[in-house]
């Protein structure tokens, strides 16, 4: 009988994406985990906006949201391909196309960050998130409530809330022992 292949788990994985909605800090620990582990740190938003020479907030206002969708799902798609180990920030929409959840789920590991309204709320005042519009307070728990069951398919979920950047990149590091 054929010796039975080692399963493919996801933890083990080279590349780590970090999903979740806006504001949850997915750049922040991302980036730190990298720098703690000596890894590549890519931010997706970042990816498009030096591939395309053009800040996210006015490829939303140029193109459109659709537009920009496939300007991110194919920087993740080549960061996928490559199959080395990095840390990946996604945008808090990139995942919301099945068939590119359905690729991260199979060629990374996918983490979760998540905090309460009241928490990404206080993060994201201030900064420039085309979808929250002038009104965040307003638009956030509708689009949060939208986005729950395609979140909820991530491998892991850590909870950000009340955690220092310390302790949640410790908390990752266990997490993902592919990135050791
Ligand atoms: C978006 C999140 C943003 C950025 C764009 C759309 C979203 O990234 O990609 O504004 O649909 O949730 P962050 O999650 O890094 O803010």
């Amino acid at each position: 009988m054929a010796a039975s292949l080692p399963k493919d788990e996801p933890r083990e994985r080279p590349i780590l994406c970090l999903s979740g909605f806006m504001g949850v800090g997915k750049t922040t620990l991302g980036r730190a985990l990298a720098l703690h582990l000596g890894l590549p740190f890519f931010d997706l938003d970042e990816c498009v906006e030096v591939a395309t020479g053009l800040p996210v907030a006015e490829l939303f206002a140029t193109e459109g949201e659709a537009a920009f969708r496939q300007r991110e799902a194919v920087q993740l798609r080549e960061l996928l391909s490559t199959g080395r180990r990095c840390v990946v920030a996604l945008g808090g929409g990139t995942l919301l196309d099945g068939v590119l959840q359905a690729e991260a789920l199979r060629a990374s590991f996918v983490m979760l960050l998540a905090a309460s309204p009241e928490a990404i709320l206080e993060r994201v005042r201030g900064t420039n998130r085309p979808l929250l519009g002038a009104s965040p307070e307003l638009t956030l728990p509708e689009l949060l409530r939208r986005r729950a069951s395609v979140y909820r398919q991530a491998h892991a979920t850590l909870a950000t809330d009340g955690l220092s950047v310390e302790a949640a990149v410790s908390a990752l590091r266990s997490a993902w022992p592919g990135g050791i």
